[in-house]
């Protein structure tokens, strides 16, 4: 296509996390089909390249309790998207989905089902799920380290590339006249033999519209990385700012090419949000809103406590930090993302020198430090903000993560898209029917 180089955007529903907010009278159920159904609905107005899912299969804990957020539910992604395919015509269905504690025959059918079943609009986003702690909701426990996971989804990913790919050209619908049995190479047989994998097996189905899935990555990690740049078409990375996101994209397409690939062959797309207002002052101010919506007084003692990694529920939110040094050891938060392995010297280092430098109380620090608005402003400033990052190659575009479910994407659509559209730098209408198109990689090896 000629013209300035175009956004891609998503939209997230993340469901249990903690930039989600629940007190709003304007949040509504996590589960309801119409809370899926309003906010896809919204991405397809907004000619979106696709409308994605996360993945948390257990519920978080701290102190050994649940935590309130969670209780609100999650259901499982690929039921809610084959639902979403009947009521959206042209927008990609993205389901973030592990290789861990999967089996790649059963879940490449999955997907391929999701795929013919939407025509040609089903994405993939493979993790690994990093802790033991989900682990013990499977029958091997929370088995493997964590560079063997990646050993693992690599040569899942592959074997699901080749059951995608076995379905022969003799296996379309043109031989049934003859009403005889199709030739062996029809669906070829993939025998596959790996650390991981010993299976011998034909697939069920022919490919969609856009000939396989399209596959994402979330995962950061140097083996990460390494298997992202060789396999995914996109990358949902967490390096939302310019500065990380410039070193991450430049950093990828080096990887792609060394794996033998164009660079631009993987789409890069940080998750985002972003808070509008009629004036500068005024977004700034909701944004605020925002954060101690999001900061509750004990979000932030929770916050602080997987910081410390100790109990540190006898301080005031609105007082100080501790006065104590994080400890090691047995984690106090179990469950996604709070479990994740951080540097506590560095991260309560940074806690507080932010406080000190600002005079701010715990639960602004821990507002500060948890909730990263991305972009916050009137909706011209960030279109213009948002174009200018893809011009900077800090990114191919945004995953939108709206901080409130079902309406929270509504004002993006309603008021920065039309102006990105204005710009060139915005599909109007889609013209492609299926996800791989809309991300421009038709053509490019599947
Ligand atoms: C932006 C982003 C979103 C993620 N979303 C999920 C998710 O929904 N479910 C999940 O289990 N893991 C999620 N992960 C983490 C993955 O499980 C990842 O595979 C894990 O962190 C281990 O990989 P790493 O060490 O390479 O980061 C996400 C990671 C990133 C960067």
């Amino acid at each position: 296509m000629s013209g300035p180089r175009q956004l891609h955007l998503a939209a997230f529903l993340q469901g249990v996390n903690h930039t989600t907010v629940w007190a709003d009278p304007a949040a509504g159920s996590q589960v309801a089909f119409s809370s899926f159904e309003h906010m896809a609905r919204t991405a397809e107005r907004g000619t979106f390249d696709f409308f994605f899912l996360a993945e948390g299969l257990r519920l978080r804990e701290q102190k050994g309790l649940i935590h309130d957020l969670d209780v609100v539910g999650r259901p499982e992604s690929i039921a809610v998207l084959s639902a979403l395919a009947a009521v959206t015509e042209r927008l990609g269905l993205a389901a973030t989905v592990n290789t861990t504690f999967n089996e790649p025959y059963e879940l490449a059918r999955r997907f391929a089902t999701l795929d013919l079943l939407s025509g040609g609009r089903a994405g993939w986003n493979i993790v690994t799920s990093s802790d033991a702690f989900t682990g013990e909701n499977f029958r091997r426990g929370g088995y493997l380290a964590h560079d063997e996971r990646y050993t693992r989804a690599a040569e899942f990913a592959e074997l699901a590339k080749e059951l995608w790919g076995s379905w022969g050209e003799g296996a379309v619908l043109g031989d049934r006249a003859s009403g005889a049995f199709l030739r062996e190479e029809a669906v070829r047989e993939v025998v596959h033999t790996g650390p991981q994998f010993d299976v011998r097996a034909r697939a069920t189905l022919p490919p969609s519209p856009q000939g396989r899935p399209v596959i994402i990555q979330a995962g950061d990690s140097e083996e990460g990385r390494t298997f992202a740049a060789s396999t995914a078409d996109v990358i949902f990375s967490r390096h939302s700012t310019r500065e990380a996101g410039q070193a991450f994209v430049a950093d990828i397409r080096g990887r792609a090419v060394s794996s033998g690939r164009r660079g631009d062959d993987v789409k890069v797309l940080p998750a985002v949000s972003w808070v509008l207002g009629d004036t500068a002052a005024e977004a700034a101010e909701r944004a605020q809103h925002i954060r101690f919506q999001q900061v509750t007084p004990a979000n932030a003692i929770a916050f602080a406590e997987q910081v410390w990694n100790r109990d540190l529920s006898d301080l005031d939110p609105d007082g100080p930090l501790p006065d104590v040094e994080p400890v090691e050891g047995e984690l106090l938060s179990q469950g996604r993302a709070a479990s994740r392995r951080i540097d506590r010297a560095a991260v309560s280092a940074q806690w507080r020198e932010l406080s000190r430098s600002r005079g701010l109380t715990l639960r602004e620090t821990a507002a500060e430090m948890s909730s990263h608005q991305s972009f916050v402003g009137t909706p011209e400033a960030v279109a213009e903000e948002m174009i200018s990052f893809l011009d900077a190659d800090a990114c191919d575009g945004f995953v939108l993560t709206p901080h409130i479910n079902p309406g929270g994407l509504d004002d993006f659509v309603d008021r920065v898209v039309p102006l990105l559209r204005e710009r060139g730098r915005f599909r109007s209408e889609y013209t492609s029917t299926t996800l791989r198109g809309h991300l421009g990689l038709d053509g490019r090896p599947l």
